[in-house]
């Protein structure tokens, strides 16, 4: 198998490893994938940090002079657009792939691990967009923000530990900086690290007991195609899609321009018209994520039908987690079609 001349990638997996994980239709390769992309959101944020000022005057115009002057600027911010909506959808599908094929049987902690990335994939996505500070961020800054406030008894701190003062202000821009390259980055490399290690001790992807084993060179073969192909759909997408960039913000006059959610927050915005903004925009989207945590405690917690697509054991699991999908995805369409 030339294991001892094993390269790093190799390093990285197991020397043999059950050939129904390394099957493309197991996994899809859609945690592989969302890691990917957070590497290259890391190349790209490290890069636009080198220009981006996080200051009321200049938030908007150095994003402007990223994308308009600076060579290559458009591409780098272009990348981090598109690899930062990519990496909803993939942790999305990835979780569906998770619990319809029972992957999260035996492996609770790391499911739970999950839900706390997915979460952070989210507010990495909502804080990155405030920091165009353009006319699009209105709605993250007079309705998202302002769903803290609705919070009993935390609400107001909770409020000025986003927006950094009593209202939004001049201390904002700073304030989201920080949370998005320091307090969710940081929080998302130690979940993540966390996550993969978990997959390793858990005894590797979920699968069947005796499935016949493959070498990891295998793998390793699969990973570095799937990683060209990646990088070559976001390279193309990024070359003929520019990330958007409205008109400078104008807090005071927000009714000047329509005020719309980001794409991953149209559900929530939608909810709104529902329900009180507690009930809406702070209970209900709690709840998605209580029932998505205790999947495995209150669902299935039986061990059989790991491993397989669609087992008999997890169908309250999967008819319920399909059933917050499809309510998210109506929410987000309809929010879409206004
Ligand atoms: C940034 C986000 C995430 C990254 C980078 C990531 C990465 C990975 C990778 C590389 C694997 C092994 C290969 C694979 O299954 O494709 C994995 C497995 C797993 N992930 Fe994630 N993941 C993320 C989010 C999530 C979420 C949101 C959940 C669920 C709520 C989750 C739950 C799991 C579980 C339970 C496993 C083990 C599955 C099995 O053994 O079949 N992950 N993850």
């Amino acid at each position: 198998m030339g294991d001892s001349r094993a390269n790093f990638f190799e390093h990285l997996h197991p020397a043999t490893i059950p050939a129904r994980s390394a099957a493309f239709t197991y996994t899809f390769g859609l945690g592989g994938i969302s890691v990917l992309l957070v590497l290259v959101l890391l190349v790209t944020g490290v890069l636009l940090m080198f220009l981006y000022e996080p200051s009321l005057a200049r938030a908007y115009s150095s994003v402007a002079e990223i994308t308009y002057e600076a060579p290559y600027g458009w591409f780098v911010r272009n990348l981090h657009y598109w690899a930062g909506q990519w990496l909803v959808i993939t942790v999305t599908l990835h979780m569906a792939r998770v619990v319809f094929t029972g992957g999260y049987k035996r492996r609770r902690a790391n499911w739970l691990i999950g839900v706390g990335l997915l979460v952070l994939v989210l507010l990495l996505d909502f804080t990155g967009l405030v920091l165009r500070w353009d006319a699009d961020v209105s709605w993250a800054l007079l309705v998202g923000t302002n769903l803290l406030r609705e919070v009993p008894l935390l609400g107001e701190t909770l409020y000025r530990l986003a927006v950094g003062g009593e209202t939004v202000g001049a201390g904002t821009p700073v304030r989201f900086y920080g949370w998005h390259i320091a307090g969710l980055t940081v929080a998302l490399l130690f979940l993540g690290v966390w996550h993969i290690w978990r997959v390793r001790r858990d005894g590797g992807i979920s699968h069947a007991a005796h499935a016949p084993r493959l070498s990891r060179r295998a793998l390793v073969r699969v990973e570095g195609l799937a990683t060209l192909i990646v990088l070559t759909a976001l390279g193309l997408i990024s070359l003929l899609w520019d990330a958007p960039l409205a008109p400078p913000a104008d807090l005071n006059a927000p009714a000047a321009h329509e005020s719309a959610a980001p794409w991953f927050f149209l559900g929530v915005q939608e909810a709104l018209r529902f329900g009180s903004p507690l009930l809406a925009g702070v209970i209900a989207p709690l709840l998605v994520l209580g029932v998505l945590a205790a999947l495995p405690y209150a669902l299935d917690r039986a061990a059989e039908g790991e491993g397989h697509w669609f087992n008999a054991a997890g169908r309250r699991a999967q008819i319920v987690f399909t059933a917050l999908l499809l309510i998210v995805i109506a929410l987000t369409v309809r929010g879409a079609l206004r």
